[in-house]
């Protein structure tokens, strides 16, 4: 028996009627472009993250690129972030005109350090994005007064954590809800995936919002006429058709991911070798990755690949010391705990369909390559 990493078809098959009646309805009608789905994903995302504002686009790296443009960066302007991501959360910074400056991360949680923060602000300091990695929230408690009290406008990347929450002086605070934005991406292995490219931004922020409406849309807020040089970074309605029709899975599949890891985490807690996930005791974690730390992770991969067990390394060269960013003068040695994590994490199956026998088979396979 094989066991993929991820089996979007076993998704596919559960839900397939309701999708494919979604889409039907868009293509009866012809309507492809801004189509009422749009919309009604907006108005459904921005209730599920607390937010008055949900600004559908046409990906995830657009969801970050729209809001960093709208900070109006000039050369030299910083934008702090971690380097223990996808590349989209710094590329985008510096599509937008800015120069990301990398910092190291918690140890225990592979997010973003506060203190690291703290260090990093200078005068030119213009934003911070923040990564809520594999599926937790950073310390937003934290965070949020490190930029409010220096007036930076705060993003959170929620590419990877779509539900996820964290509890905030007793109050569960959702993704996206305390930054100045948050960003979603539908990419179609998320927890809320597509069936192709699709992003969202979320906020609280009425002129913000306009804003991002504008740039997503040629800058204009009427057709054929530009306040401002905006994109085409519209969300395809056949996008929002599927989506809207996979959002009444969200939690159930969440909840599915959170009790795999569970079992994952009882089997390997207290194995001399294997270090499991550490979920942050104010954190829901959702779970997007079931990433843990080993010895020996590059045999542990040649392992795996051999018994026919899915997994992937993320990310196996951070962002500080990739050669498009050679020229802001990172190297090894930077950022330790991200160099640490880089070299040792390796990510699990841990999709909402996994099957205990499947779930076992991984079990057995990541055990026996310790023995
Ligand atoms: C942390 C993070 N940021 C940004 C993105 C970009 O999203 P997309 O692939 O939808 O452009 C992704 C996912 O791919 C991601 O994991």
């Amino acid at each position: 028996m094989t066991v993929p990493l991820l089996d979007l078809v076993a998704q596919y098959r559960s839900i397939k009627d309701d999708v494919l009646a979604a889409m039907a309805t868009v293509i009866e009608r012809q309507g492809f472009i801004m189509g009422p789905e749009v919309a009604r994903l907006e108005t459904e995302i921005a209730r599920l993250s607390h937010t008055k504002h949900g600004i559908a686009c046409a990906s995830g790296t657009d969801a970050l690129l729209l809001p960093l443009k709208a900070l109006d960066l000039r050369p030299g302007d910083e934008v702090i972030t971690t380097a223990f991501t996808f590349f989209a959360t710094a590329g985008t910074i510096h599509n937008a005109g800015g120069t990301p400056v990398f910092v190291d991360i918690d140890p225990v949680t592979f997010n973003i350090s506060p203190e690291a923060i703290e260090a990093a602000i200078t005068p030119r300091t213009r934003a911070i994005v923040v990564v809520h990695l594999f599926g937790q929230l950073a310390p937003m408690e934290r965070i949020g007064p490190l930029a409010a009290g220096r007036g930076l406008p705060l993003i959170e990347d929620g590419a990877q954590s779509i539900g996820a929450r964290r509890k905030i002086e007793g109050t569960w605070r959702m993704s996206g809800e305390l930054g100045t934005v948050g960003t979603l991406s539908f990419f179609p292995t998320k927890n809320l995936g597509a069936w192709g490219d699709a992003g969202l931004i979320v906020t609280q922020d009425d002129g913000l919002a306009e804003r991002l409406r504008r740039l997503r849309l040629h800058g204009g807020s009427r057709q054929y006429f530009h306040e401002e040089v905006g994109t085409n970074s519209r969300l395809d309605t056949l996008q929002a058709a599927v989506l809207l029709a996979k959002l009444p899975h969200l939690e159930r599949w969440n909840e599915a991911r959170r009790r795999n890891a569970a079992r994952y985490t009882a089997a390997f807690g207290g194995h001399p070798a294997i270090c499991p996930p550490q979920v942050d005791p104010a954190n829901d974690h959702i779970f997007h990755q079931y990433t843990v730390r080993v010895p020996q992770r590059d045999e542990l991969q040649a392992h795996l690949k051999e018994k026919g067990i899915g997994h992937a390394v993320y990310y196996p060269l951070a962002l500080h010391l990739q050669p498009c960013f050679a020229h802001l003068g990172y190297g090894r040695g930077s950022l330790p705990v991200t160099e640490a994590s880089m070299d040792s994490v390796i990510s699990l199956p841990i999709y909402p369909e996994l099957t205990r026998e499947q779930q076992d088979r991984v079990i057995d396979a990541v055990q026996s390559f310790y023995q």
